[in-house]
């Protein structure tokens, strides 16, 4: 009787763990920050990239550009096409990451990486 007590509370364990490993794999898919989080971060009217480009941004700043757009790539796009939405997304890591290491074609890489219309045009649902 006790022996089945035990066995049945060593499976009760084991299916606990596989539960939080599961959980914990499924965590950690999951973007760090939201699309939406990352457009008003980052694109907002106080946002970073507007500093960025206006030349006030803290390396602090820079960082956490290049991680909220690292989030992106993280994200499935809401409407559109995968690859694109893939290339896009892409562009603006490296844009940021060009940034931040202070590579001279990193404005305009900025620049062409985080047109609004184009990339909204493309992956952003109507309402
Ligand atoms: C790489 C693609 C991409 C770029 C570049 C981009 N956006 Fe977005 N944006 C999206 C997507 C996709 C959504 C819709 C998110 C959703 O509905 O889940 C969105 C939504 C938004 C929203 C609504 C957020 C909310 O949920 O409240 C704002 C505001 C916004 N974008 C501003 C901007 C501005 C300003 C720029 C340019 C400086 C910009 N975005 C550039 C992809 C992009």
């Amino acid at each position: 009787m006790r022996r089945t007590g035990l066995i049945l509370a060593a499976i009760g364990v084991m299916t606990l763990g596989m539960g939080a490993a599961f959980g914990a794999a499924r965590l950690a898919e999951k973007p760090k920050h939201s699309i939406s989080d990352v457009m008003k971060l980052a694109h907002g009217k106080d946002g970073i990239l507007k500093k960025v480009k206006a030349g006030s941004a803290s390396d602090a700043e820079k960082k956490e550009l290049l991680d909220l757009y690292v989030s992106l790539t993280e994200s499935e796009a809401p409407v559109g096409d995968a690859k694109e939405w893939e290339q896009r997304t892409a562009a603006t890591v490296v844009a940021a990451a060009k940034v931040l290491v202070g590579r001279e074609d990193a404005m305009k890489a900025l620049g062409k990486a985080t047109s609004c219309a184009g990339c909204h045009k493309a992956h952003k649902p109507k309402d």
